[in-house]
């Protein structure tokens, strides 16, 4: 990939940002496939874990990941919504960061997510305990081959985690110089800056 284009050009590098989470959700192949959701544990300590990015919106400055309500997350969520977002693309060797403010949605609102979730994604909301919970037999979940479940059978554990973004902050490893610069939302704009990697 030429990186000419970019490389010293802070609006090109937004677009950059914007156009690489993009293609996480729609390339499976992408290193922005999957991502790093960080999030304020109920004690305080920071908690990260591995989530599937299922959505950008660009215009709403929103990313979208789906989760099970049941999962510690979603209450820790619920009650510090402040989140962090990172993902690297070892191919392109460009780590995105992205942090903003979380919105949880399990009604209506989760309706049109849910409608195109995929029947293999669908059975891990199905599962009958907590994600997380303890169990005597690791085996005792495993999904069933019989009977098939109906369509909709989990629909009330899905939830959807909507995150805000308000600060991206991009770094380009490149051995001519690396490259990083941040991105602030601020008075109806993104304002950019570059930084020290
Ligand atoms: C590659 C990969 C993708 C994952 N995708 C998701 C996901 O999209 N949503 C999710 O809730 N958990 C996903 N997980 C599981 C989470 O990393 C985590 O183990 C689980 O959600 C429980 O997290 P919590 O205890 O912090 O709530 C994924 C794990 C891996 C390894």
């Amino acid at each position: 990939m030429s990186d000419e284009h970019f490389y010293n050009d802070l609006d090109a590098t937004l677009e950059q940002v914007w156009q690489r989470l993009g293609r996480g959700v729609a390339d499976r192949r992408s290193g922005m496939r999957t991502v790093q959701l960080a999030s304020l544990g109920l004690d305080g300590t920071p908690r990260v874990r591995s989530v599937v990015l299922r959505g950008v919106d660009r215009a709403e400055r929103l990313l979208r990941v789906h989760t099970d309500r049941r999962s510690p997350k979603f209450a820790e969520i619920s009650e510090h919504p402040a989140v962090e977002i990172c993902a690297y693309d070892p191919r392109a060797k460009v780590q995105i960061r992205a942090r903003g403010s979380a919105a949880l949605a399990t009604t209506a609102a989760a309706e049109p997510a849910w409608a195109a979730t995929q029947p293999g994604s669908r059975a891990c909301y199905r599962v009958s305990a907590p994600p997380g919970s303890p169990l005597v037999d690791p085996t005792a979940v495993d999904p069933q081959p019989t009977p098939q479940a109906p369509a909709d059978a989990g629909r009330e554990h899905f939830s959807v985690v909507l995150t805000t973004v308000a600060r991206l902050d991009w770094l380009y490893l490149a051995a001519r110089g690396h490259r990083r610069a941040r991105f602030d939302w601020h008075e109806g704009r993104w304002q950019g800056r570059w930084l020290v990697p």
